[in-house]
């Protein structure tokens, strides 16, 4: 008999709302409406300059690689949105443009992480940081979080949880289920506490552009030394293409680029073309219109779901997402996921796919659909509601 495969590979969990997913497609197939609310990217296409750009890379035939750290003038832009957006002086040298926040994660966990080293995760949290952890033999500490810490790592979470093998923390800042942000103190704080312990600090900031009253702060504003990991395909709306970037302390960028180099060569050559688009003022426009969206979308789910029953402790304050505590209506999550599927042409995704905290009584809605399919969706679920026996 072969040889098994790798003990890490197998150590991973698929994503379990694959199988809802697999199921709603069927329905779809036998002509059911569904009605999607479990993914989580921007229902909108790329913005038309967006497009445009990439078309005219591709007909200039910028079809090759590009230097492992990405197009300078790619870089450039970047550094150029952090002193507009943030007020930032960025090095564009401190930049490595990547293929997605996903390859940025890669490149940080491969430079960061040894061999059953600790790194402090909210749970919930986004499943793959604990999978990039296992790929490069590290651990993932999960630090259970709920409303009365804004689902979010802190100061004193991390005092509690550091042990003598714990080398960082990695924070998602609005995070991913539950949407919530970290102000600048709480940067600041959280910083402080993984630097006196001499560790690094890892900030996803890839739904930054996305919250809604407020615009979230860089954790750069506060610590120079964090590692920060964004990307193109939320805010800027191009999940397909495959693009993101990591800013890095000086000291850490040779290193990046040689794994860069190693691990993927380049990101892709027409999607950063494409890319340089993002910052002209016409597509920013386009973007804020689409942000404006998601803030109303937002408005109208939250107290829909609350007024059906749905515990939504904390107003979340950015991404697309409401995580959302069904114990009012007793089961399991996953068993409630199903129900809404098989009944009412519903998914959404049970909190299984975040973690282990709590995870069996909640669920992930992702407003990632047109304000009309969100109406029809809380019509539906208030149906399902009643025929849903916990
Ligand atoms: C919190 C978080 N980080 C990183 C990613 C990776 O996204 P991408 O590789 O498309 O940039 C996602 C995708 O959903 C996410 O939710």
């Amino acid at each position: 008999m072969a040889q098994p495969y790798s003990a890490r590979s197998r150590a991973i969990e698929p994503f379990h709302v694959m199988a809802l997913l697999a199921r709603a497609n069927e329905l779809q197939a036998a002509g059911h409406d569904v009605i999607h609310l479990e993914i989580g990217e921007p229902d909108f296409t790329t913005a038309a300059p967006i497009i445009k750009a990439g078309q005219a890379a591709l007909a200039n035939g910028e079809t090759r690689y590009t230097a492992a750290r990405g197009l300078p003038a790619l870089r450039e832009a970047i550094a150029g949105f952090y002193a507009t957006r943030y007020g930032l002086n960025i090095d564009p040298q401190r930049i490595l443009v990547t293929p997605g926040g996903s390859g940025a994660l890669l490149l940080a966990s491969s430079l960061l992480v040894d061999p059953g080293k600790h790194w402090l995760l909210a749970d919930p949290g986004y499943p793959c940081n604990r999978h990039f952890l296992r790929l490069v033999e590290g651990a993932a500490q999960l630090v259970p979080v709920g409303p009365e810490v804004n689902y979010q790592l802190n100061a004193d979470l991390v005092e509690r949880y550091w042990d003598q093998d714990s080398v960082g923390a990695l924070v998602a800042s609005p995070a991913n289920p539950t949407g919530t942000v970290l102000d600048r103190e709480q940067l600041a704080s959280l910083a402080k506490a993984v630097r006196e312990r001499h560790g690094h600090l890892v900030v996803d900031e890839i739904y930054h552009g996305l919250t809604y009253g407020m615009d979230a702060p860089s954790v750069l504003e506060v610590e120079d030394q964090a590692f920060v990991l964004n990307s193109f395909s939320k805010y800027f709306g191009m999940t397909g293409w495959r693009l993101g970037w990591l800013v890095a302390p000086p000291a850490a960028v040779a290193d990046l680029e040689k794994l860069a180099q190693n691990l993927y060569i380049s990101a892709p050559s027409m999607a950063q073309h494409a890319a340089l688009a993002c910052f002209e003022p016409a597509t920013l426009a386009i973007l804020e219109e689409r942000r404006e969206e998601f803030g109303r979308r937002r408005d109208f789910l939250l107290p829909a779901l609350r007024e059906l029953g749905f515990g939504i402790a904390v107003e979340p304050q950015g991404a697309f997402y409401l995580y959302a505590d069904i114990s009012a209506f007793g089961g399991d999550a996953f068993a409630f996921c199903r129900h809404f599927l098989e009944t009412e042409h519903v998914a959404f995704t049970p909190g299984l796919d975040f973690g282990r905290h709590q995870a069996g009584h909640h669920v992930r809605f992702a407003y990632t659909q047109s304000m009309p399919r969100l109406q029809e969706a809380v019509e539906r679920i208030e149906r399902g509601l009643r025929s849903w026996q916990g």
